[in-house]
Order: C-alpha cells, then sequence, then structure tokens
C-alpha cells in the first residue's frame, strides 16, 4: 500500500501482511498482521518511526522514495518484524542517527550488526527536537521486551506505542473507531503476547495516562483514534478482577476423557457458571488464549499417554504456564488405561500459575457412577469458590 497522511504531514507507512499466519512459528495470526511505521517531518529534522519485516523492506524503500533526507530513525522495539529493514534504512540514509533506548543498543547491535557510530541512545523522558515539533521518549519496558519505549509527539497529541496495544490485524482502515473486531484482535494480542507482563503494563499505564494524546498509533493493526476504548480494555484486562468462567483445554482418544468434559461442563452450567471447552486436537491456541484473559478456573482434561499427560495437553499447559493468566483455580480430569502420572506431570508444569489446585478427578477406563458423582462434587467446589 502507498504511504498515507495522518494528519498534518505525518504518515502511516508499512506493510499488510495479509498472509501470514504465524508468529514466531507459534502464535496463530488469523487476520494476518501489519508492520506500521511512522514519518513524521519537522520544521528542521524529519523522524522516521520503527521499520517493517525485513522480508517488506523494498516495499517501505519505495514508500520512502520521495524523501530526500531522514534525521533520525527511531527504534522503539529491537525485534525483528519492526529493527528488521533498519540496515537497509540507514543504509539509504547514511547521514541519519538510529535513536533508541539504552538497553536496545547491544541488541540493535547483535541482532542486526548495526555500527555503533551510527546509534544515540536516549533516556527516559528525553526529548528530541525536529523544530517545530518534539518527540519524547517514555520508556515502557516489557512491552514486548525489556528495552522497548514509547514516543509521544505532543504538539500533534499522539503517542507511538509500536508493540503496545497493537493488533494482529491486516487491513485498508487506518483508524480503529469503536469497531469490537478490532478490539477482538487486540484482545488475542495481549493474550498471546503481553499477558505474561501484567505488572509492568499496569505502571506503564500510570506512566501514559497524564500525557494528553488522541490517537494511540501502534506498529501492528490499525490506529486507536479513541485511545480510552484501548486503555479501559487494558486496564480491566490486567486487574486482579477475573470472570465466572471456567476454561476447559481437553483431548481425548477413545471418548472417556470427553465424557467426562461435558459432564462436567452441564454440572457447571446448571450451576450458572460459564465453560468454554476447547478441544485440543482441533482448536485454535489463540483462543484459548483469548479466553484465559479473564477465567477464573482451569479445568485441564487429558487422557493418559503411558503415564504423563497427552502431548498436546502437554503443550497447551506450557504454553498456558508461559502466558500467566491470572486464573485463580484449576483442577485436572481425565482417564487412563492401567496406570497415571498425569496430574503429578501437569502440577509440574505450571510454577508460573498462582492457581489453588482444586483436585483431581481420573478414572480407570469409561468413567462410572463414582466418576459422575467426583465430578458434581467438583463442579460444587468450582462454583463455590467462584461465589455462586
Ligand atoms: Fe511486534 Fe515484539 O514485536
Amino acid at each position: 500500500m502507498n504511504a498515507r497522511e495522518i494528519r498534518n504531514g505525518i504518515m502511516l507507512l508499512g506493510v499488510q501482511d495479509w498472509s501470514r499466519r504465524l508468529f514466531d512459528s507459534l502464535i496463530p495470526l488469523p487476520d494476518g498482521t501489519s508492520y506500521n511505521s511512522y514519518l513524521i517531518p519537522g520544521s528542521q529534522k524529519t523522524a522516521l518511526i520503527d521499520t517493517v519485516d525485513p522480508d517488506f523492506e523494498h516495499t517501505l524503500i519505495n514508500q520512502l522514495k520521495e524523501i530526500p533526507k531522514l534525521d533520525y530513525v527511531v527504534s522503539l522495539h529491537a525485534e525483528q518484524d519492526h529493527s528488521g529493514s533498519l540496515p537497509m534504512v540507514l543504509k539509504k540514509y547514511p547521514e541519519s542517527v538510529l535513536i533508541c533506548s539504552a538497553k536496545a543498543k547491544p541488541l540493535l547491535m547483535e541482532h542486526l550488526n548495526i555500527p555503533l557510530e551510527r546509534i544515540r541512545t536516549v533516556d527516559d523522558n528525553e526529548e528530541i527536537s525536529l523544530g517545530d515539533r518534539t518527540l519524547r521518549f517514555i520508556y515502557t519496558p516489557w512491552v514486548h521486551w525489556p528495552e522497548t519505549m514509547s514516543a509521544y509527539l505532543p504538539e500533534d497529541r499522539m503517542l507511538f506505542s509500536c508493540d503496545f496495544m497493537g493488533s494482529h490485524l491486516a487491513g485498508t482502515r487506518m483508524y480503529a473507531g469503536d469497531d469490537p473486531n478490532v478490539l477482538d484482535a487486540a484482545k488475542r494480542y495481549y493474550a498471546e503476547i503481553m499477558m505474561p507482563f501484567r505488572s509492568m503494563i499496569k505502571s506503564n499505564i500510570e506512566k501514559l495516562r497524564p500525557l494528553e494524546f488522541d490517537l494511540i498509533c501502534p506498529s501492528h493493526g490499525p490506529i486507536w483514534d479513541n485511545p480510552e476504548t484501548i486503555m479501559n480494555a487494558y486496564a480491566k484486562w490486567i486487574s486482579d478482577a477475573s470472570e465466572n468462567k471456567v476454561v476447559i483445554p481437553y483431548i481425548s482418544m477413545h471418548g472417556s476423557t470427553a465424557k467426562m468434559v461435558e459432564y462436567l461442563t452441564s454440572e457447571l452450567a446448571d450451576r450458572h457458571v460459564e465453560v468454554n471447552l476447547f478441544d485440543l486436537a482441533v482448536t485454535d491456541i489463540g483462543k484459548l488464549a483469548m479466553e484465559l484473559v479473564d477465567a477464573t478456573t482451569i479445568v485441564i482434561g487429558t487422557p493418559t499417554v503411558h503415564v504423563g499427560p497427552h502431548p498436546n495437553v502437554a503443550y497447551a499447559t506450557i504454553l498456558a504456564n508461559a502466558i500467566k493468566p491470572k486464573a485463580k483455580y484449576a483442577a485436572v480430569i481425565g482417564s487412563y488405561g492401567w496406570a497415571s502420572k498425569a496430574v503429578e506431570h501437569i502440577s509440574a508444569m505450571i510454577p508460573a500459575l498462582k492457581v489453588e489446585v482444586l483436585g483431581s478427578v481420573l478414572c480407570k477406563g469409561e468413567p462410572n457412577a463414582k466418576t459422575y458423582q467426583e465430578l458434581s462434587d467438583l463442579a460444587e467446589l468450582i462454583a463455590s469458590k467462584h461465589n455462586i
């Protein structure tokens, strides 16, 4: 796509990556993504904020073909989807200076071989004048790496947040408005990428709140033209409050675990507890991550393979441990053939989750009357924990 004007000569550059379906060879991207880059002309200097994934550096260079001079190239975040085209941009503009945080400097040198003499680091809250415009850099660590920072343009009331408050969404729309689909994509993005850093996000939001801005320009997805929409959503997602919701990731090999999951789901629904099932044989792992944003309880359903959990369940469990949802309770249910250590194995896989383990219900082969009674008891316990 061509460069497009946002306001007063400030341009949105970058790429809509419609076809990308996986990020970090892990995260599903059902709607593609974008790599946004922003050109900020001042009366004396011109700055470019972030670049694009290196697969698309030719697109960015083409968008810059009418720009004779760049004084500053700002790297808000050193991950390659934003920094990967820096070497090409720095080569095109040999007089330009690369601006980054102190922690980004070694990363950019090590990951991209950027020479030391091209780099100028800025401190937290340091400003650089473009003439009639000012760029203020605000350290916002851990959104998504330790070196990340945001840039604030007070004269135009714009905040450039890179990954923070982004969404993996390819499209031609420039602004998010209040479209629930964009908010949904932002929630998925938060769940998959930001959720492990909840406490850091909280302090970053508190740091940004006093600034006056009416546009948040992330480096993925549409621009937030109603910043309160995404700021309030983040405030809710990172809060300790969870919802009356149970998430059950499960898999079944011969149907016994599926019967247990279905029975427990009915018992919970009868007690007015919302349940979301994810059959790990077919599920979109990103949807599971989204539901984990505000669930109070996780029940893992697994058959036993040899003595441990099914490998797909082990994968989902390790992933849940990595993204650190705020769930307060957990349980394990499932069937086995002759013996099982599945509960012990799963318990060992979730050291990062601050959950109270409510117990387990296992059965040998088909669930029987005793199994169903234990599942009813588990449903009752979960409902009581949810204050139902
Ligand atoms: Fe969009 Fe952490 O990179």
